[in-house]
C-alpha cells in the first residue's frame, strides 16, 4: 500500500505540471457527462465572443495515455488535473456515473504505472449546470452537494490518490464570475456576489476537507489560490489602510480559512467598507476550524499593483483579449482603491506584466504572515501566440527565458526557509483558455488542435527535463 509519507522521502521534490478537466478533456459528453455550466456557456451565450469551446479540447479523453507517457519521459513525478464534478455525478448530486469513476481510475492507475504523483483537484470551474440553476456558489446549499461529491471521490479515489485540492482559485472565479462578468454566469461589478460566492467556495472547501479528515484519508488536502500578493504603488497617500483594504479584496477571505482555519479578524470592518451583506453559516467558527488545509496551493502568475482612488466611480478594465497592447488591466473600487500600471515592468501580449521577481515576495510573504506553511507552486507559466516549424517543433524561447527565472526565485525562497515541495508548470500541454480559446498557448506540448491532436514537444519541455535531471544530479 502506497504512503503518503514515501512520497517526499522517494522524489525529494515534485516536479510536474497541470492542467484542468474542462481545459484539456474533451469528451464533453461521452458517456453518461453531465452538462457543466461552461458547456453551456459556450454552446449558448452570445458572451462567448471567440465562438470557442471545449467539447473536444485537447482531446485528453483519449489521449491521455500519451500525454502520461510525456510526462514520464520528461522526468516530471508529479501530474496535477482536475475531476470534471458533472462526469462523477451529471447533475451535480444524487445518481453517480460509473464510466466517469473508470475513467479517472483509468488516469489515476496509468499515472502510478509510470511513476507520476497524482494531485487531484475537485474543482476547477466546471460547475454542474444543474447546480447552476440552481443559484451555484451563491446558494449556500451547495456547500453541502460539493460535500458529497468530495466524498464520493476521496471514496474511490482514495486509496492511491495522496495529494488533493478542494478548489481551484476561489478568489479569482469569483472576481471572473461576478465582477468581470467574463466567466458564466457573467454578473458584472456585483461586490455582494463576489464576496458571498467566496465565502460559500471556502465554506464548501472547509467542509470537504473535514470530510477527509473524518474518513481518515492518507494524504494532504488543501486549496489552491491565485497569487494576488499586493503591492503598493509608491506615489500612493495612504499605503497602509489601501493596503489593508487590498489585501482582504485579493486575499484573505482564502488564505485565512485556508491557513489560519479562521475568517479575517477584520472581516466586519471591511462588510463596512466595501457594503456588502454575507449570509454566514450558524456554525462557521467550527466549520472553517475544522477546515483548515494541510498546505497551499499558489498559482503564481503575477502581482495586485494597487494605489489609492480618490476621485470616482468603480469600474472594471479587464484585457486579456490579446490585443498585445499595453493597456492597464484592473479595477477600481470607488473612493477607495484602483489596480496601477507599473512601465518599468515587461508585459505579455494580453497586458499582463511579466514579473518573476514575484514569486519570491509572495512566497516568502505567505512564510511571514501565515505560519510558514506547506506550499506547492500548482500553477506558473507563460501564455504565447506560437508558430510552429513544418515538423510542428516550436522554439519557445521566451517561455524558457521566463521559466528559468520563476524557478530561480523560487528556489532563492526556498533557500530562505519557505517550505515549497513542489511546481507545477501550467500546462502540460497546450489546452483550452477560458477566455482566449486556442489562441493563447501554455503548453510544454504543442497540440496540432486541426490534425488529430497530434502532440509535440516544444524547446520547453526539453529544456525542463534537463533542468529536473539536474535538479536531482545535484540534490
Ligand atoms: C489560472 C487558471 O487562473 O490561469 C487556469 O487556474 C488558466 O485555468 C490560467 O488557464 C491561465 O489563464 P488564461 O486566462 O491566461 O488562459
Amino acid at each position: 500500500m502506497r504512503k503518503y509519507e514515501d512520497i517526499f522521502s522517494k522524489k525529494q521534490f515534485l516536479w510536474g505540471s497541470a492542467t484542468a478537466a474542462y481545459q484539456c478533456e474533451g469528451a464533453w459528453d461521452e458517456e453518461d457527462k453531465g452538462i457543466s455550466e461552461w458547456d453551456y456557456f459556450n454552446h449558448h451565450s452570445p458572451l462567448n465572443i471567440n465562438q470557442e469551446d471545449g467539447d473536444s479540447a485537447s482531446d485528453f479523453y483519449h489521449h491521455y495515455k500519451k500525454d502520461i507517457d510525456m510526462m514520464a519521459e520528461g522526468k516530471q513525478n508529479t501530474y496535477r488535473f482536475s475531476i470534471a464534478w458533472s462526469r462523477i455525478l451529471p447533475k451535480g448530486y444524487g445518481e453517480i456515473s460509473q464510466a466517469g469513476i473508470d475513467f479517472y481510475n483509468r488516469v489515476i492507475d496509468y499515472c502510478l504505472e509510470k511513476d507520476i504523483e497524482p494531485n487531484v483537484t475537485l474543482f476547477h470551474y466546471d460547475l454542474p449546470l444543474e447546480l447552476a440553476k440552481e443559484g451555484g456558489w451563491l446558494n449556500s446549499k451547495i456547500t453541502d452537494y460539493f460535500n458529497e461529491y468530495a466524498k464520493i471521490c476521496f471514496e474511490n479515489f482514495g486509496d492511491r490518490v495522496k495529494l488533493w485540492a478542494t478548489i481551484n482559485e476561489p478568489r479569482y472565479y469569483a472576481y471572473c464570475t461576478n465582477i468581470v462578468g467574463n466567466y458564466p454566469p457573467n454578473r458584472k461589478l456585483d461586490f455582494q456576489s463576489y464576496f458571498q460566492s467566496q465565502y460559500n467556495l471556502m465554506l464548501a472547501s472547509a467542509k470537504a476537507i473535514h470530510t477527509f479528515k473524518e474518513m481518515k484519508i492518507d494524504g494532504v488536502i488543501g486549496i489552491v489560490h491565485d497569487n494576488g500578493s499586493v503591492e503598493i504603488d509608491p506615489a500612493t497617500k495612504e499605503s497602509e489602510n489601501i493596503f489593508e483594504i487590498a489585501d482582504f479584496f485579493y486575499n484573505r477571505l482564502i488564505l485565512c480559512p485556508a491557513l489560519l482555519g479562521e475568517l479575517p479578524p477584520e472581516l466586519e470592518k471591511m462588510i463596512g467598507i466595501f457594503g456588502f451583506t454575507l449570509l454566514r453559516a450558524e456554525n462557521e467558527t467550527e466549520l472553517f476550524r475544522l477546515g483548515k488545509g494541510d498546505y497551499l496551493g499558489l498559482n503564481l502568475y503575477n502581482r495586485q499593483y494597487v494605489t489609492d482612488w480618490q476621485e470616482g466611480k468603480t469600474e472594471v478594465f479587464h484585457n486579456n483579449k490579446g490585443s498585445g497592447s499595453n493597456n492597464k488591466e484592473g479595477i477600481r473600487v470607488e473612493n477607495i482603491f484602483e489596480s496601477s500600471f507599473d512601465e518599468t515592468v515587461r508585459r505579455n501580449k494580453w497586458g499582463r506584466e511579466v514579473n518573476p521577481r514575484v514569486m519570491y515576495t509572495a512566497l516568502k510573504e505567505i512564510k511571514n504572515r501565515y505560519e510558514n506553511p506547506m506550499i506547492m507552486i500548482t500553477e506558473n507559466g507563460h501564455g504565447c501566440y506560437e508558430e510552429p516549424d513544418e515538423t510542428g517543433y516550436v522554439v519557445d524561447d521566451e517561455r524558457i527565458e521566463i521559466f528559468e527565472q520563476f524557478l530561480f526565485y523560487m528556489r532563492k525562497a526556498m533557500d530562505e526557509g519557505v517550505n515549497v515541495k513542489g511546481y507545477y508548470h501550467w500546462s502540460t500541454m497546450d489546452i483550452y483558455s477560458w477566455i482566449n480559446g486556442y489562441r493563447k498557448r501554455y503548453g510544454l506540448v504543442r497540440v496540432d488542435f486541426e490534425n488529430d491532436f497530434t502532440r509535440t514537444p516544444k524547446k520547453s519541455y526539453f529544456w525542463y527535463r534537463d533542468y529536473i535531471i539536474n535538479y536531482f544530479a545535484e540534490a
